[in-house]
């Protein structure tokens, strides 16, 4: 049988935040870091600046290696639910503005040669009427 995710809120997971109790929300998944303080290469004083709360931004912004993403899995106990997560395209693509520029970049590479294609059928009717 399909193991079932624990789901929690937002709201029920705000006070996790002290060294005896510390949660961590990566990419909408919850992580209990309580046993991890001590052997975090990057210290547990920004674990727990973030425990309780939204971690995905400061995560990456330290780009971890894929080690780091493998070992997280060890402390995963669940995810938000529904209501309580932040669109994201996967599990590594915190980049929401860079998407956005991207999506209208692509708008762009479609329109040159739909213009194109406009301009040349004036231009053909234009010459050869
Ligand atoms: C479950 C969550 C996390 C895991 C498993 C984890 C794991 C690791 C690991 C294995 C490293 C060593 C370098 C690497 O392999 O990338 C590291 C470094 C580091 N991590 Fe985390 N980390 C987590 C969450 C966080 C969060 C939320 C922050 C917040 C800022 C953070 C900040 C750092 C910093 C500053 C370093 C040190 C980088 C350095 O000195 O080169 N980590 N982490």
């Amino acid at each position: 049988m399909a193991q079932q995710i624990k789901l929690f809120t937002r709201e029920e997971l705000k006070c996790r935040n002290t060294r005896d109790d510390a949660i961590l929300i990566i990419h909408n998944g919850v992580y209990d870091v309580t046993k991890f303080l001590d052997e975090h290469p990057g210290g547990e004083e920004v674990l727990l600046d973030n425990a309780g709360k939204e971690a995905t931004e400061p995560f990456e912004d330290v780009s971890h290696s894929s080690d780091a993403r493998a070992l997280m899995q060890k402390y995963k106990i669940g995810e938000l639910v529904e209501a309580d997560r932040t669109q994201t395209k996967g599990p590594y693509a915190p980049q929401w503005s860079n998407d956005q520029a991207q999506e209208s970049g692509n708008m762009r590479a479609w329109m040159v040669p739909i213009v194109l294609a406009v301009a040349a059928t004036i231009l053909y009717r234009y010459l050869f009427a």
